[in-house]
């Protein structure tokens, strides 16, 4: 099979990091292309970049010039870790010059003609890529993976979504690592909880609805629920905990929705994608379980563990979800989204 190159937009920011890291020995994909801004252009990655993840810096990455975010040089696909400040402009210059943007950054996610993609959950919304490309008169195109919290609760409801999904109540407990690096004071967050990430909330609940809703062919209609977030960050290092209340139209019995989550599979399982976990939704049956620090790691961070599910006396339904914000919810999203798209013949290789 041959190897396709690919390059990194914000290369040597922290989300950019995890995204060389995630890509070391992808067996489709080589990372060639490091792009970052004036200040590290022209630089050596290594010389470029503090290197804040475990392990070594890959040496795939160490060596290579950092480039400017401009189109010309890059491979065709690109993942985008740039900064919120400038990605709009940057990533549609990159799409518009003929590339694939795979972008992390929230800028595009609520475009009406841009794919935000849980590739298990609504792999479908790639249609809307034929209306991007008519509207924008691009030669590329830019899809999007969701918000760190929003992928988590958004793989949760997946299984649900064909009971009839009605109302939301979803509270997070947030890892520090999901606010970048210094991140978090740590006066801030030591033994500490901060009940507000700015802007978090309102991404959680429109982005709910775009990726359970429906692409009509001509616009995306949102899923028809209300949904409620509480956003809080906690001294966890990494896992964003979730915990949900549902409504449902049908009154399925509690076995019958763990079975569902248990038994949801997608695109990227029956293909059996690189990056795709075995079985996308796990649940626990143990009293006290998922929690962060036992089960954020488990299936290369790229499952949802679900547990505790039982009755609420208010919305119907509750229960307790758990996934790996920084690669579930960022780099190995976007990985997932590029190898669904290689294999719906949607990039050339
Ligand atoms: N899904 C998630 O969990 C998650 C978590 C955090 C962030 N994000 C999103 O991911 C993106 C990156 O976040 P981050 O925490 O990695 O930020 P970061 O560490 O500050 O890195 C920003 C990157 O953008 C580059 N950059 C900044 N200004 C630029 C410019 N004018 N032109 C070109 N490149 C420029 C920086 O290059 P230099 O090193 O040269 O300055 C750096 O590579 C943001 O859009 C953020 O919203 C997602």
């Amino acid at each position: 099979m041959q190897r396709i190159e690919v390059g990194v937009l914000g290369a040597t920011g922290m989300v950019g990091q995890h995204f060389i890291r995630f890509l070391e020995n992808h067996p489709w994909f080589d990372f060639t292309w490091a792009g970052a801004s004036d200040r590290s252009a022209g630089r050596k990655y290594s010389d470029a970049t503090n290197w804040r993840l475990d392990g070594a810096l890959p040496a795939s990455a160490a060596g290579l010039t950092v480039q400017e975010c401009k189109p010309g040089n890059a491979p065709r696909l690109i993942f985008s870790a740039m900064d919120a400040s400038v990605a709009t402009e940057i990533e549609q210059a990159f799409a518009a010059a003929g590339h694939t943007v795979v972008s992390n950054s929230k800028n595009h996610r609520m475009e009406p003609d841009v794919p935000l993609l849980v590739p298990e959950v609504n792999a479908n919304h790639l249609a809307s890529l034929a209306t991007q490309s008519r509207l924008r008169g691009w030669k590329g195109r830019i899809v999007t993976n969701p918000n760190c919290s929003t992928v988590v609760l958004t793989m949760a409801l997946g299984p649900l979504k064909r009971f009839g999904i009605t109302r939301v109540v979803a509270t997070t407990m947030q890892a520090i690592s999901g606010a970048g690096y210094p991140g978090v004071a740590s006066m801030d967050i030591t033994a500490n909880v901060v009940p507000f990430i700015g802007g978090e909330e309102e991404k959680m609940q429109q982005e709910t609805q775009k990726i359970l809703g429906e692409w009509n062919g001509d616009r995306f209609e949102p899923l028809a629920a209300t949904v409620s977030a509480h956003c809080n960050r906690v001294p966890v290092v990494d896992g964003h905990t979730v915990t949900v209340s549902v409504e449902l139209l049908e009154k399925p019995g509690e076995a019958a929705l763990i079975e569902a989550m248990n038994a949801f599979r997608g695109l990227p399982q029956e293909r059996k994608l690189p990056s795709a976990p075995e079985q996308p939704v796990i649940y626990l049956d143990a009293p006290d379980r998922p929690q962060p620090r036992r089960d954020t790691n488990r299936e290369k961070g790229m499952a949802v563990f679900t547990g505790r599910l039982r009755a609420c006396p208010v919305l119907g339904y509750k229960f307790v979800a758990l996934g790996h914000n920084t690669v579930r919810g960022a780099a190995g999203a976007a990985v997932l989204n590029a190898e669904l798209m290689l294999s719906e013949g949607l990039l050339e290789r």
